[in-house]
């Protein structure tokens, strides 16, 4: 089987959480690394986080590292109070002390540039979280930027914002960084709300889960749950979106998302609309298509596929 290599970015976070699951387990991922940001909580939080999954799971082969802790331009924005904690020690999970990962010392924007440069092939960047280190480490080294296949990112949105009206959570946390990514010249496949607000963990797919009667089964059940009673607090929704894991479903079913290639600015100067993700149909050569933008997903499909790699690739 050709793997996929990968580096996975994210914020977690309890889908970031899912989406890590998703990605250790399935044998067609070749996780290259893990690299933690701010956003849903502090960097010290997100990577303890990261790196609290991977212990969970057993996984002590991949580099776990920090990043930005701050935005490149604006002020940090923060909201932990839904998605930052993911309460793994309250879900009773024995978290085995002597094998736990640690973080390792490079900063995740060097570790990003390194593995890039010294990969022989090309690698899929898979951002779950703000784009503050992808970005950064462009700057740091442009070079990097050919050796990135795809960009598949979960974040922005062509209607409305889930932060302010008009901004997506990962994009308003670091819109400079956005717009770096989105002019970088690669391609890249933008996951926003229009989707991921329709991925959502209902009490049949939480009884599911909890039927694959095995350990990574009950660690999914206990993130979804404890992000459900959350998620609560804030949202509109009547379940819980479980955004971050879309990103990963991506590289292994393509054929079950509908995308349309798009022209995709950030907003980055009107104050009421900064952060804004304007999605607009490449009509002229002056805006030509930079990302596809997914417009539709199987949702069965993608729900069979976790479930499916819960229960066959899971302990
Ligand atoms: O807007 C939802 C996104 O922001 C998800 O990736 C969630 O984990 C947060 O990072
Ligand atoms: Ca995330």
């Amino acid at each position: 089987m050709n793997k996929i290599p990968i580096i996975l970015d994210c914020d977690p976070g309890c889908d970031d959480a899912l989406a890590i699951i998703i990605a250790c387990r399935h044998p067609a991922i070749d996780l290259r690394a893990l690299t933690a940001t701010m956003g849903n909580s502090t960097v010290e939080k997100t990577v303890k986080n990261a790196c609290q999954i991977c212990t969970l799971l057993g996984v002590n082969n991949i580099p776990v590292a920090a990043g930005m802790a701050q935005p490149i331009i604006r002020k940090p924005y923060q909201e932990n109070y839904v998605f930052g904690e993911l309460g793994l020690e309250q879900f009773g999970f024995k978290l085995p002390v002597k094998k736990a990962v640690k973080p390792e010392p490079r900063h995740a924007v060097n570790l990003i540039s390194d593995l890039l440069m010294a990969s022989k092939g090309e690698i899929s960047f898979v951002a779950t979280g703000p784009l503050s280190n992808l970005a950064m480490a462009m700057r740091l080294e442009p070079q990097i930027i050919p050796k990135i296949k795809q960009i598949v990112l979960i974040g922005g949105s062509y209607e409305q914002g889930n932060v302010t009206p008009a901004a997506e959570f990962n994009i308003y946390c670091d819109p400079e960084a956005a717009h770096i990514v989105f002019s970088c010249g690669r391609p890249i496949v933008m996951i926003g709300l229009a989707i991921t607000e329709k991925v959502l963990a209902t009490p049949e797919i939480i009884m599911a889960t909890q039927k694959i009667n095995n350990q990574t089964a009950k660690i999914a059940v206990s993130i979804m749950e404890f992000f459900a009673k959350n998620n609560q607090m804030i949202s509109h929704l009547k379940f819980v979106p479980v955004y971050d894991p879309a990103a990963i479903v991506y590289l292994l079913k393509p054929e079950i998302y509908k995308v349309k290639p798009m022209h995709v600015e950030i907003e980055l100067k009107d104050e009421s609309e900064y952060g804004r993700t304007k999605c607009e149909l490449p009509v002229s050569s002056s805006k030509p298509a930079n990302a596809a933008v997914v417009i539709d997903l199987e949702f069965g499909k993608f729900w069979d596929e976790i479930l499916r790699i819960l229960k066959d690739y899971c302990e």
